[in-house]
């Protein structure tokens, strides 16, 4: 039998993380044949709830789950760990300015980058969901030197199965023969939905979504924005934050990461750019990537009109101001 795989999960204790542990344990992140010991941190005042999610876990009996650790301790924490998934942060609260949310968050992150570089087990792969994530996970990467740039990634996997699944619903096909959408930039609402090379499974083979939806105004309007604000009618409708689809796309990022994504598929990851369709090198920023053997890479030499190339622009802009602001809170 394989060797358990040691995944942390940071904010275990809230939303996301009591839809995403018992997901890991049953399997559904790594393989039904892969064992795993999870580790969950949280922060003192959550520490009782935490202990509970816990007690729950044990009740679960799952098979596959060979440990728990729950923890506050950041370097008990980080022990060892393979996989680390990063739902824990600060959230922004009314009347907070954009400044100070930051600024809690770069002091997370770079505290948390720092226990992970010293305790977590070489090669670990991580995944940063806590928002700004895209920036959080930056600063993560400049606090650990030691891992891997591109071990380093934030989930955008959530807006590309939105994406799908709003193809999906418009032509009344199944998600599952819905691919190659691609989630441009940051995960947030001037992220680009792109469906220029996407298509859809029909009887007669494969066939561009453009095509077959033939309602370019929607495609270029209505289902951007209702992609880009989905998270918001989630909160709206449901007054929490969308936890099940997080936790749910959190467990495909890692999955298609680890094990590959199948032939002729891609999918969205922010990865740390390396200047691919002239984004600017040095933001995490949201691409097309295939998998194969462990590691990403992006999907070279897709055509971008003149209406993607703004929008991946103006997405890359706000992104540069996120890392500007997060500088400055270090300073
Ligand atoms: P939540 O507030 O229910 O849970 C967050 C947990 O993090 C809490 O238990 C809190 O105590 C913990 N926490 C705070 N600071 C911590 C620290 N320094 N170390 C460890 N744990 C800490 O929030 P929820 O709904 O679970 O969302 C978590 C994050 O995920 C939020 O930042 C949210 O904006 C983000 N999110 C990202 C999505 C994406 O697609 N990238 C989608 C949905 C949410």
């Amino acid at each position: 039998a394989k060797d358990p795989v040691r995944v942390l999960v940071t904010g275990a204790a809230g939303q996301i993380g009591y839809a995403l542990v018992p997901m890991i344990a049953r399997g559904v992140m790594l393989g039904a044949d892969q064992s795993v010991i999870l580790h969950m941190l949280d922060i003192p005042p959550a520490a009782e709830a935490l202990n509970g999610v816990k007690m729950e876990l044990v009740d679960a009996a799952f098979p596959l789950l060979k440990g728990v650790v729950a923890t506050t301790d950041v370097v008990e924490a980080c022990k060892g760990v393979n996989i680390a998934v990063m739902v824990g942060g600060f959230p922004r609260k009314e009347g907070m300015e954009r400044k100070d949310v930051m600024s809690k968050n770069v002091s997370i992150y770079k505290s948390q980058a720092s226990a992970l570089e010293a305790h977590a087990a070489a090669n670990c792969k991580v995944l940063v969901v806590a928002n700004p994530a895209n920036t959080n996970a930056l600063i993560l990467k400049e606090f650990a030197p030691s891992i891997p740039e591109k071990n380093i990634t934030c989930l955008t996997r959530l807006d590309h199965n939105r994406a799908l699944g709003q193809v999906s619903e418009r032509l009344s096909v199944q998600v599952s023969d819905v691919k190659n959408v691609i989630i441009w930039g940051n995960h947030s609402s001037t992220q680009y939905p792109d469906v220029t090379h996407a298509t859809v499974k029909t009887s007669a083979g494969e066939r561009p979504v453009r095509e077959l939806v033939a309602d370019d105004a929607w495609l270029n309007g209505e289902f951007i924005s209702t992609v880009q604000q989905r998270g918001a009618a989630i909160i709206k409708a449901r007054k929490f934050s969308s936890a099940l689809s997080a936790a749910s796309s959190a467990c495909d990022h890692i999955r298609d990461w680890v094990i590959g994504t199948p032939k002729g598929t891609w999918v969205s990851m922010g990865v740390y750019s390396d200047g691919s369709y002239d984004v600017p090198a040095g933001l995490i920023y949201s691409f097309p990537v295939t998998c194969k053997n462990g590691e990403w890479s992006i999907v070279q030499g897709l055509s971008i009109d003149e209406f993607s190339r703004n929008k991946l622009d103006k997405t890359a802009e706000e992104l540069s101001e996120e890392k500007a602001l997060a500088y400055s809170c270090l300073a």
